[in-house]
């Protein structure tokens, strides 16, 4: 008898366990193609025999059916997930919606929100933007959370680095991150680039568990572009140059795909309709901090200059050639920004503004967000380039105003959201060839050792 009950007992323990564990958890959003579409994505640790998302705007009316893909882990364990995703289309832009999603047979998440991207070019999106996020200390997230709920944002940029990282302790360090994202991400669109805690397993787990824009891009996280209002986003890999194990053809791959996308968006329509061109990516081509002489003090840096035989696929050229406006970095673990800069050379636009057209591309680097591995210090004296720079934790927001003007701003979470830099940029004219950096340059010498070398084809 006893043994019978304790039978029955095992058995609906391992029920409810079952239960549990095709429970939703993780639940994420990004950008689909177009503002009409929104892409939920979300976890179950084991199968469920649908995937589906109910949704509407005052009511569940409606309902989109997507599909789950186990991954397996490379740890030693390895574990097994399955990534659910639906894509939500005909989406009204500018539109409140809620939603859960789930199964009949795994149970449903709770109910959250979100605003369908808004329609045109003629209105002025809202972002956070930070990197270098971890699980352990992620010290800005519960001010993003109070910012995100009250509709502060219309996306998220994470530059690199999550988790700390996605696959330590068999992927679950990676699942407790998504579990804490949440509640950010699952109410605005989550947008990413790969850092260098990604690379294990060949970026496995980043490219699993995220669902970036596929029809612009490689279709796996690593290299994309969207649009959002009058901006189009390019969001590409820095690792790809240092985690060479993995793939040569990598570099030139993503190389052709940046440079075939930033001549797309300079053909005169495209560029009228997203005039600002913003990229994203997780190594800085200029900082100040005192721990990281691989970039921050290195004429050679291999990210800006490229290689130093062959093709040298050094992406700073092409950000210059191609008119790209800001371009967004971590990985430091502080925030900097840059004067307007070149080939080692500040490039100031106007006299007495040098972010009104200025003369080269604007570089900030926005790393502090929070992780276990503290602050980097900075450099007694600063490069030339810097601006102004911080090492609180905190994180950026930019607004897009207009055609001409985008205001960037960074939080202090440790001087409790005080605003502790800010700038605008104005620009009365954007395009490929509008840099004149070039010309004065070749009468400046570089303020870092050793030769700056770098083709202009
Ligand atoms: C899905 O799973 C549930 C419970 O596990 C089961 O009752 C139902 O028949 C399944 N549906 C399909 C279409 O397999
Ligand atoms: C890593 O993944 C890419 C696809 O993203 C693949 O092309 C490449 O061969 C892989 N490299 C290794 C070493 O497995
Ligand atoms: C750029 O502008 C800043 C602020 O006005 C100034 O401090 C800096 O010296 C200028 N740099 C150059 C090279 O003109
Ligand atoms: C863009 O926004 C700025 C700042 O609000 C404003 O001064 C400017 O007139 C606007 N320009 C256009 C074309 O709307
Ligand atoms: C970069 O600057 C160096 C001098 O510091 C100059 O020799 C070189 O021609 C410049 N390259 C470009 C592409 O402007
Ligand atoms: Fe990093």
């Amino acid at each position: 008898m006893l043994k019978l009950l304790t039978l029955i007992l095992v058995i609906l323990v391992d029920l409810a366990r079952n239960e549990v564990y095709k429970s939703p958890e993780q639940i994420h959003l990004s950008l689909g193609e177009s503002p009409n579409e929104m892409v939920v994505t979300w976890i179950t640790q084991q199968n469920t025999n649908s995937t589906i998302v109910e949704y509407g705007e005052k009511e569940f009316d409606k309902f989109e059916k997507g599909s789950s893909i186990k991954f397996t882990d490379g740890g030693p364990e390895r574990r097994e997930f399955f990534n659910h995703r639906v894509v939500l289309r005909d989406l009204k832009p500018g539109t409140m919606y809620i939603y859960h999603c789930g199964s009949p047979d795994g149970g449903w998440s709770s109910v959250y929100f979100f605003r369908a991207i808004k329609d045109g070019s003629h209105w002025s999106p809202r972002f956070a933007i930070y990197g270098d996020m971890g699980n352990v200390n992620a010290q800005s997230l519960s001010r993003l959370q109070e910012e995100v709920q009250r509709g502060h944002f219309d996306a998220i940029l994470h530059v690199g680095d999550f988790a700390y990282n996605l696959d330590t302790d068999d992927a679950k360090v990676g699942d407790a991150f998504m579990n804490q994202i949440q509640s950010i991400a699952a109410y605005v669109p989550y947008m990413t680039c790969a850092g260098n805690h990604e690379q294990n397993y060949n970026f496995s787990n980043y490219m699993s568990r995220f669902s970036m824009p596929k029809a612009q891009g490689d279709g796996h996280n690593m290299f994309f572009s969207f649009d959002i209002g009058p901006v189009h986003f390019i969001s590409f890999s820095s690792e790809y140059y240092y985690f060479t194990k993995y793939g040569w053809n990598q570099i030139a791959n993503q190389y052709r795909w940046l440079e075939s996308d930033l001549k797309k968006a300079n053909l005169p329509e495209r560029r009228k309709k997203t005039p600002w061109i913003i990229a994203m990516f997780h190594r800085p081509l200029y900082c100040s901090n005192a721990d990281d002489p691989e970039h921050c003090t290195n004429a050679e840096n291999i990210i800006r200059i490229g290689f130093p035989f062959g093709e040298d696929y050094g992406i700073e050229k092409l950000l210059y050639k191609y008119g790209v406006d800001v371009a967004f970095q971590a990985h430091e673990h502080a925030y900097e920004r840059m004067w307007p800069v070149y080939n080692l050379t500040v490039c100031n636009g106007s006299a007495n503004n040098p972010y009104l057209n200025p003369s080269a591309p604007v570089h900030i680097v926005t790393g502090s967000a929070g992780c276990q591995e503290g602050v980097d210090p900075f450099l007694p004296l600063p490069n030339t380039w810097s601006a102004f720079h911080s090492d609180d934790y905190g994180y950026a927001r930019m607004t897009v105003l207009n055609s001409s003007h985008l205001h960037i701003e960074q939080v202090s979470d440790d001087q409790n959201g005080k605003v502790i830099d800010s700038m605008t940029l104005i620009k009365n004219k954007h395009g490929a060839g509008t840099y004149n950096c070039h010309e004065r340059n070749l009468k400046q010498t570089s303020p870092l050792k050793g030769p700056a070398k770098m083709k202009f084809t």
